[in-house]
């Protein structure tokens, strides 16, 4: 797909189809004006028909409209006027896709002033408008031997400004949204393919391959590395599994070495079987998707590199299957971390927070302005927030803050949940010095007091994707989130785009 930035408006435009925005009721945004004029009052005449009130995500297909230049015009409903949004634009966005895909359009003309906003510019338009076409062309057919090929003919958007000054902010904008997009996309097909494929060392391998075309470096530890280290509670995760667990480190520097880095750390259980506290067999294909934090951290390294952002970045990402078996870990186990606190297994089904915390006492090596976890954690996370929302807790008030934010703008939200001192006490072990589980209430703030206790010498944040890293049902599927949040998370930190 190729997307270009033009100034210029509607009348002087050729091509195959414009979009142009109806207000509801009918009143006409500014390019639908202009063809109006230009087709002397064909779109106005027509919508006294009846045909289009402008209700939100509505569309009606025009052919050979008089006086235009172009094959086709897109009459786009954006509702009332005062109400459109930022939200708006998506949903606006989607039904124009999802029209033109039944049509043979190669090329298609946004005109971004119709889509006025109070506060939204025209970079971050255009920013959303590219995250919004490459993610619905996304397609993960790679393991079908005939792909349904229901691909759209659509290759290329223009998106119109008004004011050449802004021309090279939106090309940044348009640069940057293909970079975050690609870095979904990587999130996601890492995240389809089949836990078979998808195991620890083909992880490693990737990093390896992402840090050979970019400028990245790639570690890859192995068990007997992190034997070494004494990481006694990632490695009991994988002691029930054939497949040898990794830990890799991806090192990403944008500004000299000596700049402190932000840590993302990404839990990567390639399958979540629930080990000895085996899980139930409905929907467990879906545990293929419990390495989507560590999708994302890949996915996000990716475009920090695509954006050459000037920011020091490192990736670590623990990862392993968490199988039953005769070596597998026993409920009443207790093993060791790195950081020398002992753990009592009571459930190895919360192998996620097992594994995290000795990646996160790997990450005080590096001296982080700020680490961020990222992992699908709990179940207890869906049924607090559903599949919209990702939890957010943390260390330090600001870092939670900067985190809301960048979801905020970027349209991939977070909700904080509060990790008071009151719910440590969840975690009481009678054998060792904590217990890796907390009891049913406050599932997902237990987890995240847990891995606190490994986070008390930087300002950290933990993200919970439980809900939004995958999609069930019949769009089963990886989301690639929450890589935009965390690529605006740094892009603001960098100050490449606040
Ligand atoms: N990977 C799961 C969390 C999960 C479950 C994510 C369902 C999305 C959907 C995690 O390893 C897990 O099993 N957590 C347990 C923790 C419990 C044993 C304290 C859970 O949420 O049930
Ligand atoms: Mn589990
Ligand atoms: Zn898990």
């Amino acid at each position: 797909m190729d997307f270009v930035i033009k100034v210029g408006n509607a009348e002087k435009q050729r091509g195959a189809c414009a979009v142009v925005g109806v207000f509801d009721s009918r009143k006409l945004a500014n390019s639908a004006k202009i063809l109006d004029k230009a087709s002397q009052g064909y779109i106005r005449n027509l919508l006294t028909l009846g045909d289009m009130e402008g209700k939100v995500g509505t569309c009606l297909l025009l052919h050979h409209v008089p006086g235009t230049l172009f094959k086709r015009v897109l009459l786009v409903g954006l509702g009332k006027e005062q109400e459109f949004n930022e939200k708006s634009l998506q949903g606006v966005i989607g039904s124009i896709l999802s029209t033109l895909q039944k049509t043979g359009v190669t090329d298609v003309a946004l005109f971004l002033s119709d889509f006025s906003m109070k506060r939204s510019t025209n970079d971050w338009k255009v920013c959303q408008i590219v995250i919004q076409v490459v993610g619905s062309n996304y397609r993960f057919d790679r393991l079908k031997s005939n792909p349904d090929d229901e691909t759209s003919s659509l290759r290329k958007v223009i998106c119109y400004i008004e004011n050449r000054a802004e021309l090279e902010v939106c090309e940044r904008a348009m640069h940057q949204g293909l970079a975050i997009a690609q870095g979904m996309n990587l999130a996601k097909d890492l995240g389809n393919l089949a836990p078979n494929i998808c195991t620890p060392t083909y992880l490693a391998k990737q990093a390896k391959d992402l840090a050979k075309s970019h400028k990245i470096k790639a570690d890859v530890l192995d068990e007997k590395d992190m034997e070494k280290l004494g990481m006694g509670s990632l490695l009991s995760v994988a002691q029930g599994s054939h497949e040898p667990a990794k830990l890799i480190v991806l090192e990403y520097y944008g500004l000299e070495k000596k700049d402190n880095p932000y840590v993302l750390v990404g839990k990567g259980v390639t399958f979540d079987t629930g080990g000895i506290s085996l899980k139930p067999a409905a929907d467990m294909d879906e545990m293929k998707f419990d390495m989507s934090g560590a999708g994302s951290v890949l996915g996000t390294l990716y475009a920090v590199a695509a954006m050459k952002l000037p920011i020091n970045v490192i990736g670590i990402i623990p990862t392993t299957e968490n199988m039953p078996s005769g070596k597998a870990t026993k409920p009443g186990d207790v093993v060791t971390s790195m950081s020398g606190q002992t753990i009592e297994i009571l459930n190895t089904d919360a192998e996620g927070r097992l594994i995290l915390c000795d990646a996160l006492t790997y990450a005080e090596r590096f001296q982080p302005k700020a680490v961020i976890d990222i992992a699908t954690l709990t179940g207890a996370c869906v049924i607090a927030l559903g599949n919209f929302t990702s939890g957010l807790m943390g260390n330090n008030d600001d870092l939670v803050e900067e985190l809301l934010a960048a979801g905020e703008k970027i349209g991939d939200r977070a909700w904080q949940l509060p990790l008071w001192d009151e719910y440590q006490d969840l975690l009481k072990s009678n054998f060792a010095d904590m217990a890796n589980i907390g009891g049913r209430a406050a599932g997902t703030i237990s987890a995240a007091c847990f891995l606190s206790r490994f986070t008390k010498k930087y300002r950290w944040a933990h993200l919970d994707i439980a809900g939004t890293a995958w999609k069930s049902g019949k769009d089963k599927g990886s989301t690639g989130r929450p890589v935009p949040l965390l690529c605006q998370f740094l892009m603001t930190q960098s100050q490449v785009n606040s």
